[in-house]
């Protein structure tokens, strides 16, 4: 594979340049762009679940199914999330899962401890999680309680939704209304083991994924259930080596990675007034993926050259500090034109590496951080990343398309970043598609694209634009940003030429 280059210079500084190039290697695409990369989650943390996902049966006002808001169902399908993971997060660490079953009017109470200190009832459990992911039509990733569990009641908790035969846990699972199993395949043991999930060391957490993992599955993973190691905060590249070296591959389904773009965290900065200068650091966190992702990966290849373990991002996106006047431990953010850049680039990166990055999940789905869909009573809307990511499904599980990247810098004060980021793939029609984002704040930036192999004729697409960094849908005006048809990209031979506006997102389709 070709090796993504980002070369950039800083040469000119007017409005309009041409030194944007990327080169595509149309006729190597060889590698699949997993789907499973569109991931989402879905944590029991402020209004992401209850309020978000699920409003209750008894629900008259918002229609819903089984408790599920419709609308929320409606998007997330059109979305076309490939998985979902649930219940958290550091929340995953203290849940007990047969605490959710059962009917509703039975269940405990729990004291969410890590979010906001509010007492849950627990209506909302395995049944109702696995019941929506089928609504959805998106693939369930249950996150096992390592941090304050047992290694029985995870392997009870395997049992009851994946076991067949006659069991006491799929009798019980029979007896509470669901006949078949669902077979969930993505399993994560525990989460941030080095912090929330039990601030271990990661020596003392792979021995107890060892012990974990061991009876999760029968001597071989008949069932070939994807078991997800908790992994490493950012580029804490010890914490892989260790996991990598202590845990046979053949126990190791991936190795996820946490990495949020935070300024700083005592002082996030605000996640819809913030000045340029804040969007260029957020920015220098959100590009910074690409060496962890590159330094990962080469940690994963001395123990595993054939790359049979996954990289599973399950926690990106960016955080900030809480909306005025909403509680501190809910983390409710709105979601900008900045997060669409966000979004854009690192779904990039992602496809880049995608022999390695085969899973991820944006953190998280409703109302939680960068979240794709904000939801107040009866009225939900769509977040710019909503939009970039439903742009960008048409690369699942399309062939990746190696390219190299030179580009102008985007420039602010003595720092400077790419300011073009760039992906391609070709799904199985033959059709190419290629994401391109300009974060620059300022510039427009004409982008030449060489083809090399391919034989296309047309080109169309869509762009994501707005006139501030700082737009963003609201209740009010819930389509103010949203994709539209996009008309400067010019196709002539070999040759692709197109003018991205500022802070834009544009996918095109060739065919
Ligand atoms: O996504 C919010 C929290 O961030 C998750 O619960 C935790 O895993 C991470 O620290």
């Amino acid at each position: 594979m070709k090796r993504l280059l980002f070369a950039c210079s800083t040469l000119i500084t007017f409005n309009s340049f041409a030194q944007n190039n990327l080169v595509l290697n149309v006729d190597a695409a060889k590698t699949t762009i997993s789907r499973q990369i569109y991931g989402h989650f879905a944590e029991h943390l402020g209004h992401c679940v209850y309020g978000g996902f699920y409003v209750g049966e008894g629900n008259t006002k918002i229609p819903n199914t089984n408790g599920v808001r419709n609308d929320v169902i409606a998007a997330l399908k059109k979305l076309k999330i490939a998985n979902l993971r649930w219940p958290g997060g550091c929340f995953a660490d203290t849940y007990h899962w047969k605490d959710g079953i059962g009917p509703k009017n039975k269940r405990p109470t729990m004291v969410n401890a890590w979010w906001g200190g509010v007492t849950e009832d627990n209506s909302f459990g395995t049944h109702d999680f696995l019941n929506m992911c089928e609504l959805i039509g998106t693939e369930p990733y249950l996150a096992g309680n390592v941090g304050s569990g047992t290694v029985q009641d995870l392997t009870d908790w395997v049992q009851y939704v994946n076991f067949n035969g006659k069991s006491p846990m799929s009798n019980l699972r029979q007896q509470n209304g669901r006949e078949k199993p669902w077979h969930v395949t993505y399993w994560g043991v525990g989460n941030e083991a080095w912090g929330c999930g039990g601030n271990m060391t990661p020596e003392h957490y792979a021995d107890i994924y060892r012990q974990y993992a061991t009876f999760m599955t029968g001597w071989s993973n008949e069932t070939k259930i994807f078991r997800i190691a908790s992994g490493a905060s950012s580029d804490d590249y010890n914490w892989t080596e260790v996991l990598m070296k202590n845990i046979p591959i053949n126990m190791l389904g991936g190795v996820a990675l946490h990495h949020y773009s935070v300024i700083n965290w005592s002082k996030k900065g605000p996640a819809v007034d913030f000045s340029e200068e804040q969007y260029f650091q957020i920015m220098k966190q959100a590009l910074l993926m690409d060496s962890l992702v590159i330094r990962h990966s080469a940690i994963m290849d001395k123990y595993d050259p054939q790359k049979r373990v996954a990289l599973v991002v399950d926690e990106w996106g960016g955080w900030y500090d809480v909306e005025a006047g909403t509680n501190p431990g809910f983390l409710y953010q709105q979601n900008t034109m900045r997060d669409a850049m966000i979004a854009g680039a690192t779904l990039n990166i992602f496809h880049n590496h995608c022999d390695r990055v085969r899973m991820a999940n944006l953190a998280q789905t409703i109302n939680v951080l960068q979240a794709v869909i904000l939801t107040n009573e009866e009225k939900m809307i769509l977040t710019p990343t909503y939009h970039v990511m439903e742009m960008y499904n048409v690369h699942q599980d399309a062939k990746m398309v190696p390219l190299t990247v030179t580009c102008n810098d985007y420039a602010f004060g003595n720092e400077k970043l790419p300011a073009i980021s760039a992906s391609a793939s070709k799904d199985s029609t033959g059709a190419m598609h290629i994401s391109l984002v300009n974060i620059d704040s300022k510039a427009t930036q004409d982008v030449n694209i060489t083809l090399e192999g391919g034989n296309y004729k047309t080109v169309g697409g869509r762009i994501l634009a707005s006139g501030k960094l700082q737009d963003h849908n609201t209740f009010a005006a819930p389509d103010k940003i949203k994709p539209v048809l996009f008309q400067g990209a010019t196709l002539k031979g070999k040759t692709l030429s197109v003018k991205m506006p500022p802070f834009s997102v544009v996918v095109l389709e060739l065919k």
